[in-house]
């Protein structure tokens, strides 16, 4: 089945940069469209649920005044993330700003619905969704989503546990339709990577967060920045459902994080800003980032590694083609 032509197209690297509570601004989505990879992010950020429309109009206007100055290079597409879970009480609202929107991508996460996908599908906008194993990723296909988010180990935010190789190699077995990888990646090199794997795009969180237009506090940038994967916590004891936190900002709260509770998840509240706000997320591919610098930039450094990764790769192909063909002179 091919990508569907708004996951390629306008792209100038197979990568969509991923929705982050509290963090995803419309600064940042412009400045990653404008780069040239999706930008997102989750509905619940525009606060209060009013103001979504308006995050909405002015994402869409910047991109249409960059797209008549710059029609060379127009902007990738953006997309909005629902939280499709009971503590979400916004859900209802925040779909029907977007289907009035006619927003092109909707990513849900937390809870697969054959009425959300439908409301989407109405106006022509795709609905990936994010899974963390192959049982869940088939509930979602059978609902009717139109493509699979990976969301592998090391990922930031809410993650799984599941070996990328692993999870991507399940989910090929029978899906054939877009499927993209999540979790510790940082590097134009780990987006081929991705691809080598068996996903059509790269989905990436916390590079992102050490980005001048990012809406996080500059301690928090500065922590992503001098941290590594040895700093990043799997735990289940903020939000209820398990996810990947900066150890630091763990200890800065007071807690000691070799001997955090686990938590109830029938008691999650999502929607509730407090642990993103006190205690930070992150995954693992943080060791990648070394400064704070504008979205663009840090989008033109993975285009940079990416083709450079794919020079890589045609040598070691060119190498192979000769091994073969002295092989067959023996
Ligand atoms: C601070 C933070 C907040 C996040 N918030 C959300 C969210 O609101 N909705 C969502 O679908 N994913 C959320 N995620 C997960 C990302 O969408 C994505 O799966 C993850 O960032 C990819 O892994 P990476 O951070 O290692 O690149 C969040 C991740 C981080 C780091």
């Amino acid at each position: 089945m091919p990508v569907p032509s708004v996951l390629t197209d306008r792209l100038r690297l197979p990568v969509i940069a991923s929705p982050m509570f509290i963090i995803s601004n419309p600064e940042l989505v412009i400045a990653q469209c404008k780069a040239g990879v999706v930008g997102s992010f989750p509905a619940l950020n525009a606060r209060p649920a009013e103001a979504l429309d308006g995050w909405l109009t002015r994402i869409r206007e910047e991109l249409a005044a960059h797209d008549a100055a710059h029609p060379d290079r127009p902007s990738a597409p953006f997309a909005v993330n629902q939280i499709v879970h009971r503590s979400n009480d916004r859900l209802e609202h925040d779909l029907e700003v977007c289907v009035r929107h006619r927003v092109p991508i909707v990513i849900t996460s937390l809870g697969a619905r054959t009425d959300v996908y439908e409301a989407v599908h109405s106006y022509g906008g795709i609905v990936l969704h994010d899974v963390i194993s192959d049982t869940f990723a088939r509930k979602a296909i059978d609902k009717g989503a139109d493509g699979l988010i990976a969301v592998a180990a090391g990922a930031g935010g809410h993650a799984g546990t599941l070996s990328p190789m692993a999870l991507i190699q399940e989910i090929r077995r029978w899906w054939t339709g877009p499927l993209i990888l999540s979790g510790a990646i940082a590097t134009g090199r780990a987006v081929l990577a991705a691809q080598a794997m068996g996903a059509d795009l790269a989905y990436i969180g916390s590079a992102f967060i050490a980005t001048q237009e990012a809406n996080a506090p500059p301690d928090y940038k500065a922590m992503i920045v001098d941290s590594g994967a040895e700093d990043i916590v799997y735990t289940n004891c903020f939000t209820g459902v398990h996810g990947n936190y900066l150890k630091p900002s763990i200890i800065r709260a007071g807690l000691d994080p070799a001997t955090l509770e686990t938590s109830d998840p029938t008691k999650m509240d999502f929607s509730k800003a407090k642990a993103w706000k006190e205690i930070w997320g992150a995954g693992q591919g943080i060791g990648a980032v070394t400064a704070v610098r504008p979205a663009a930039a840090v989008v033109e450094q993975l285009r940079r590694e990416y083709d450079d990764a794919l020079d890589e790769l045609a040598g070691i192909r060119e190498a192979r083609r000769q091994h073969r063909t002295e092989n067959a002179d023996v």
